[in-house]
């Protein structure tokens, strides 16, 4: 039997999208290899958010180039964000001739046929057609954790962030039947799934043409069995008070939400075409914590957008201190050609970038550990989902890592918190 190992980069949708091309292989006969020395078939699946997830794929693939030398029926395919860009493709093509496919983020389930064509002697395949008809039917994948899982409920974004690449190499916004994804959702419930986490770049806008966000939610969290649902990512100016409302009410859905903020300057938000203020965005974090005070919430925040000013940065220092998230993912300005603010007058230089986040890590880091060392005492119900040395690992409902003596993988258990270590919390079970 041929074995394929996938490595892929960048975001949880990757990840997924990595679990369903395991699928289509082994659909085609072709298992799953343990590392990239015993595969027949390897796969970059990668990212192109920033320019640190392109300069890793550059650099594996030159320990790739080594491995062909030896073993020559390897075959090599890229896909995913980064190779949808033609330009990329294109100089892969030309500086790596080792690769045999080159694909973006609409052909994955063809690759096992691309492959086949490979092993039938075509030379190679650069296949970058946008094909934007991949909303539906059911999704088919190869999950590695059965526990805690994805499911898609649409692709693609509208909203043109002025930094942001994802536009351009995923399409336009198409959501799955919310049928589809209710029927996913409930096999996968009853296949012994405890945690589904929903996946879009911008959730809060899926609409199916029958049924919107709100509703999907609602039926979701409406189903028989014993489980949370935690979804990614919302978009502050789509995420309605009734989407707060109803995650207060529904014990099914998780009390948690990601919600980017990206910066806490109207100004770059306004040059990021982000469409909210700064305003805006603490009403519906205050509207979720006067419904649930314990709520859990993380964001994403860039630093260094062309222009930012020593002031502008301490405007988001200023909301970060102001909502106390658990956690936090900082990033660093990093230019994407083909975006507007890539030719934005105003960039920022470099050192100044590193010591903005350099600080805002120290911010942060002040938060989360007193936001954790707040919840001593709590009793937390957790999905028990890992073990670390002779001591168990779970999450909680506001996605809290917590450490405690004893458990079950897979099961819902109650922790008492009884002391914490930076953002982490470790207790006891509760009989
Ligand atoms: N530079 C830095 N960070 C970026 N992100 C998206 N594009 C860029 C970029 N060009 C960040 C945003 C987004 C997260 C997934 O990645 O914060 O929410
Ligand atoms: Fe990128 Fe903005 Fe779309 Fe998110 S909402 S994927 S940041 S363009």
């Amino acid at each position: 039997m041929k074995l394929v190992y996938i490595k892929t980069y960048g975001c949880q949708m990757n990840v997924h999208e990595s679990e369903k091309l395991y699928a289509a292989f082994e659909l085609n006969g072709i298992g799953q290899a343990d590392s990239v020395e015993n595969a027949d078939i390897i796969v970059f699946n990668t990212c192109c958010v920033r320019e640190g997830a392109e300069t890793r794929v550059i650099g594996n693939l030159g320990i790739i180039k080594k491995l062909k030398e030896k073993k020559r029926n390897l075959i090599v395919v890229v896909c995913g964000c980064m190779s949808q860009q033609p330009a990329i493709a294109e100089k892969l093509h030309k500086r790596c001739s080792f690769i045999n496919i080159i694909t973006g983020t609409y052909k994955l389930s063809s690759i096992p046929d691309m492959v086949k064509r490979v092993q039938a002697g075509e030379k190679f395949i650069i296949d970058l057609e946008n094909d934007e008809t991949i909303a539906g039917g059911i999704n088919i994948a190869k999950r590695s954790d059965k526990i805690s899982t994805f499911v898609n409920i649409m692709y693609g974004c509208n909203n043109f962030c002025t930094y942001c690449i994802v536009p351009y190499v995923k399409g336009r916004e198409r959501s799955r039947k919310a049928s589809d994804i209710y029927d996913e959702v409930k096999l996968l419930i009853n296949e012994g799934a405890k945690e589904i986490t929903l996946l879009g770049q911008n959730v809060n806008s899926y609409n199916d043409g029958e049924n919107n966000f709100l509703k999907l939610l609602d039926m979701l969290s409406d189903i028989d069995g014993d489980y949370w649902i935690k979804f990614m990512t919302s978009h502050p100016k789509d995420l309605s008070d009734d989407v707060i409302r109803l995650i207060a009410e529904r014990p099914k859905l998780a009390k948690y939400i990601h919600l980017p903020l990206q910066s806490g300057s109207d100004r770059i938000l306004a040059l990021m075409n982000r469409k909210y203020d700064i305003a805006s965005y603490l009403r519906k974090i205050d509207l979720a914590r006067s419904l649930m005070p314990t709520v859990g919430l993380s964001s994403d925040i860039i630093v260094g957008f062309p222009t930012e000013t020593e002031e502008d940065y301490l405007q988001t220092e200023n909301a970060v201190k102001r909502v106390r998230y658990n956690n936090l993912f900082t990033f660093i300005y990093s230019k994407r050609t083909g975006t507007p603010a890539a030719t934005m007058d105003g960039q920022i230089d470099e050192e100044i970038k590193k010591e903005r986040i350099t600080r805002l890590i120290e911010v942060q880091a002040e938060i989360a550990s007193k936001n954790a060392s707040e919840c001593i005492g709590n009793t937390y119900r957790v999905l028990c989902d890992g073990k670390e040395g002779d001591k168990y690992t779970g999450k909680t409902s506001e996605d809290r890592v917590i450490v405690f003596d004893n458990g079950t993988i897979g099961k819902f258990i109650d922790v008492k918190v009884t002391s914490s270590k930076n953002s982490k919390l470790y207790g006891k079970v509760v009989d």
